[in-house]
């Protein structure tokens, strides 16, 4: 899987054999700058989505729960799922398990495949004291192999598991029978994600551990704009094939 927010990479991905796309609410910090995923809200996911799915006729599409939107009841939490659904998702994603796994319970219940997410939940990165590793000793681990239970027993299709351990995630993965899809999680979860602008080398000073760039984004880009710029500083663009 990989992230996407906008049309014209939704078109290119698309093309490719990668199972399924994200609108992540890390929209907040890649497409808009901002710090954190706290930023992003239902409008901000609601445009994104709007974006992808008219570049993306048939893959599995899901929509992420922004920051709070899972906290505000169910009434509120039920309006983003319908607003997402029809704007073509197939399924939402929340963070969260505990108190947050009856609200996916319901979810599910109304015949809404939701995805969970556990590990480094991103929308409590104030809580947990940074984008730090999860799960690093045994009682955490624990926590997050409830979590992750608990979130399958509410109906969940698949868990994100995000910064914690390899050998954790796959306690979580062997532990359960819905597939978990890791980032910063190692090899043994049974599927990957990435943002698509970190993969691809645009978020230029972002370099985790974890992260592999396949392509150096950033530097292409700045090579094609300073070409264009210096060709018609030159006068060798437009050219007279290029006029009419
Ligand atoms: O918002 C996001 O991009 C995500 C992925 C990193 C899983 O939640």
């Amino acid at each position: 899987m990989v992230t996407c927010y906008d049309y014209w990479s939704a078109c290119i991905i698309g093309e490719t054999g990668v199972d399924a796309v994200l609108v992540g609410d890390s929209a907040a910090m890649v497409m808009h700058g901002h710090a954190t995923t706290i930023n992003a809200d239902v409008e901000m996911m609601a445009f994104h989505l709007a974006a992808v799915r008219r570049g993306l006729a048939d893959k599995l599409l899901i929509a992420d729960f922004p920051f709070l939107a899972h906290k505000r009841g169910v009434e509120f939490a039920m309006g983003a799922v319908d607003r997402f659904m029809k704007l073509g998702a197939n399924a939402v994603k929340i963070e969260g398990a505990g108190t947050t796994a009856q609200l996916i319970r319901h979810i599910t219940e109304s015949g809404v495949p939701v995805m969970g997410h556990v590990g480094l939940t991103p929308q409590s990165v104030h809580a947990l004291g940074g984008f730090t590793l999860q799960g690093s000793n045994e009682k955490a681990a624990q926590r997050i192999l409830d979590e992750a239970r608990q979130l399958e027993d509410a109906g969940c299709f698949s868990i994100v598991l995000e910064k914690v351990p390899a050998e954790l995630a796959r306690r979580v993965t062997d532990s359960l029978s819905i597939p978990t899809i890791g980032i910063g999680a190692g090899a043994h979860t049974s599927g990957q994600i990435l943002v698509l602008h970190d993969m691809l080398g645009f978020t230029k000073n972002f370099k985790p551990k974890f992260l592999r760039k396949y392509l150096d984004g950033f530097q292409l880009v700045n090579d094609a704009l300073s070409k264009f710029d210096s060709d018609v500083k030159s006068r060798m663009f437009p050219s007279e094939a290029e006029s009419y």
